[in-house]
């Protein structure tokens, strides 16, 4: 038995060239997630949202564990034994944050460098992209503990994978590696233990380079386009590019400026740039 993590602890981040590095911090428990890592998770994400000093967020764990899933004692047992309130309050704690995260302004990914279980496929999923140590491990495992795969779990390997893979993850709960995660495309890549880091900051420093209000309509419009009609998505996108002008009418005519008229990039193969543009208040 360890001694129990203050709550404040539970979560860690630094901010390092604009990208802001947000670490489940329980390693002794291999991050699993707690009601106080749930909670503290929730205040990180929102002293970061709108702070001037970070445009993507990594999301990654400390020590061999992304996140190994809820924690089986604090989420399951001990909120269980207050009843339906308990149960109730700690399922809210937990969404609330994958919530946010799936809605954040900021670009987000996940750099999954080791353990990912069960309920961490909810901020796994939240993320908009994300990268696995090949040496990682991948499971539903929720089946081998006597539950179906609840908090959404279900809904992302559905999403996620085919109808196959899905459903052999979900009754077996066999581990996969992260190489499997990403050939079940439940990552977009995995790349050795070793690398993992380099490789996640190099897309970060692409997404850096990007309209941010760009960036957060585009990935706003892949999560709801999904479950559109295309005669829906189509009036979405309108609306949403329409939305978007509002915030920032300046950036896109300096895009266009910038190829027309200064001839200084090429959009097919590269992103205007964006320092030039008058900076938003
Ligand atoms: N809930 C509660 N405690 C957990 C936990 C979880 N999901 N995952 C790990 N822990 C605790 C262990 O009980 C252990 O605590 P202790 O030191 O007080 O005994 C500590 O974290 C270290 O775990 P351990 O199992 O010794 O580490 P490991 O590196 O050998 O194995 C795992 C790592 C992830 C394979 C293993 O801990 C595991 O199977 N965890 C449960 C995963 C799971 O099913 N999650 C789904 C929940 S929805």
């Amino acid at each position: 038995m360890t001694t129990k993590r203050p709550e404040a602890e539970t979560v860690s981040f630094r901010i390092e060239n604009r990208i802001a590095w947000v670490k489940f911090n329980r390693p002794e428990k291999r991050n699993c997630m707690s009601p106080s890592i749930n909670r503290r998770m929730l205040e990180v994400l929102d002293e970061l949202e709108f702070h001037v000093g970070v445009g993507v967020l990594i999301l990654t764990g400390e020590g061999t564990a992304w996140s190994a899933g809820m924690d089986l004692q604090e989420y399951f047992r001990e909120t269980e034994a207050k009843g339906l309130v308990g149960t109730r309050k700690a399922q809210r704690e937990a969404y609330t944050w994958w919530r946010r995260l799936r809605n954040y302004q900021k670009p987000t990914i996940a750099m999954v460098n080791g353990w990912c279980f069960g309920g961490g496929y909810g901020p796994l999923f939240a993320c908009d992209l994300a990268f696995a140590a090949e040496e990682a491990q991948f499971g539903l495992s929720e089946i081998n503990w006597g539950i179906l795969p609840g908090g959404g779990a279900t809904k992302v390997a559905v999403d996620l994978m085919s109808m196959r893979d899905a459903m052999f993850h979900a009754m077996t709960g066999e581990p996969i590696s992260g190489k499997t995660a990403a050939a079940w495309k439940l990552v977009n890549e995995a790349v050795p233990l070793a690398q993992l880091q380099a490789r996640v900051e190099e897309v970060a420093n692409i997404l850096l380079k990007k309209n941010p209000f760009a960036l957060k309509a585009t990935k706003d419009a892949v999560r709801r386009v999904k479950e559109m009609t295309y005669e829906n998505a189509e009036d979405y996108l309108i609306r949403a590019q329409e939305a978007a002008n509002s915030f920032d009418n300046e950036g896109r005519k300096e895009g266009i400026r910038q190829f027309l008229d200064e001839k200084s990039y090429k959009p097919g193969t590269g992103t205007y740039d964006t320092t030039k543009q008058k900076p938003k208040v």
